[in-house]
């Protein structure tokens, strides 16, 4: 069977009468966690919904998720690699999908297609869930691909004293900057620049942050984006290494133990952006109804 064929996994709201149906898109996506964490929502919140996974073909988004929800399909994650696509899909954006260039939820009204993006908010409230103080925080946030553009607004926005973004290709990181900038100064917030190399040296840079963010690919080929020589310099017992990677330990928080530093991976991310999908699709009123840090402990058993 060819893992890239959108039929593998087709999820058909056709064949769940009465039932509103959801799905997540990805390719790859069978070791999706999603379809188990809406299920605990749905559960905890008495709703009745089948959520179900779907792999479009690389170059089919469009055509799947037209026929998802021509077929009566409700909402929709979408994950690597389509968000850009779910963009693009979209009738409407939000403002935070806007600012995030890319779409992670999606959902139908009154044959409207809407667009939103709830991964950063989801980062904020597994920071704030585990306790760190973002308000007056200095944060270092390591790449400036999708991943990092996609939580650069709600971390804004939590009013850190500085934000600095770090990447290996330096244009990058500026282009994020200037995107953001305005943002930045309505919340007060340094927001600057630079390359990895410039963490070395901490006569270049100064090196002293409260949270460490990783936002790079380098943990996937498991390597770390940083060297040695700057991890020796960030990482200290008192800072906080988190990992938007889940499922392992990756080499950056390998550093970051060695060095004394508390550490988390994206799990928590997960679960919590998914919290706030469930919401937008099955109504606010249902907050107090989910708990997503119960899910999570459920899923790290
Ligand atoms: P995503 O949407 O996941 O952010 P992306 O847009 O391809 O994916 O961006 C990947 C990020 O990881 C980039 O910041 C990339 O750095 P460059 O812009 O310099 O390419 C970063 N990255 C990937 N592998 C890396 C590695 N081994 N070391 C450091 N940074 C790495």
């Amino acid at each position: 069977m060819n893992p890239a064929h959108s039929n593998d996994l087709h999820t058909d709201p056709a064949q769940f009468p009465g039932v509103d149906v959801y799905a997540v898109a990805g390719n790859p996506i069978s070791h999706s966690k999603s379809p188990t964490i809406h299920a605990r929502f749905a559960e905890q919140s008495k709703q009745k919904i089948h959520y179900g996974l779907l792999q479009p073909a690389l170059d089919e988004f469009k055509a799947v998720a037209t026929s998802f929800f021509a077929n009566g399909g409700k909402g929709m994650n979408v994950t690597v690699p389509f968000k850009l696509d779910a963009q693009s899909f979209a009738d409407e954006l939000t403002a935070r999908a806007q600012l995030a260039g890319a779409v992670n939820t999606l959902h139908i009204e009154n044959g409207k297609i809407f667009g939103d993006n709830t991964d950063g908010a989801g980062l904020v409230r597994d920071l704030l869930a585990q306790g760190i103080q973002l308000q007056g925080s200095r944060i270092l946030l390591l790449g400036a691909g999708g991943a990092s553009r996609g939580v650069l607004g709600p971390l804004l926005a939590q009013s850190p004293k500085a934000l600095l973004i770090v990447n290996r290709s330096h244009s990058k990181a500026d282009e994020l900057v200037r995107l953001f900038s305005p943002l930045a100064q309505s919340h007060q917030v340094s927001l600057q620049a630079a390359n990895l190399d410039a963490l070395e040296d901490p006569n270049r840079m100064p090196t002293a942050f409260d949270l460490i963010i990783n936002a790079t690919a380098a943990g996937l080929s498991n390597e770390s984006a940083l060297s040695d020589l700057a991890a020796s310099h960030i990482f200290t017992p008192q800072s906080f290494a988190y990992d938007m990677v889940y499922g392992k330990v990756t080499p950056l928080m390998q550093q970051a133990l060695h060095r004394g530093a508390r550490v988390s991976d994206g799990l928590g991310m997960l679960v919590e952006q998914a919290a706030d999908a469930f919401l937008i699709w099955r109504g606010a009123h249902l907050t107090e109804a989910i708990n997503p840090r119960a899910v999570l402990a459920e899923l790290r058993a």
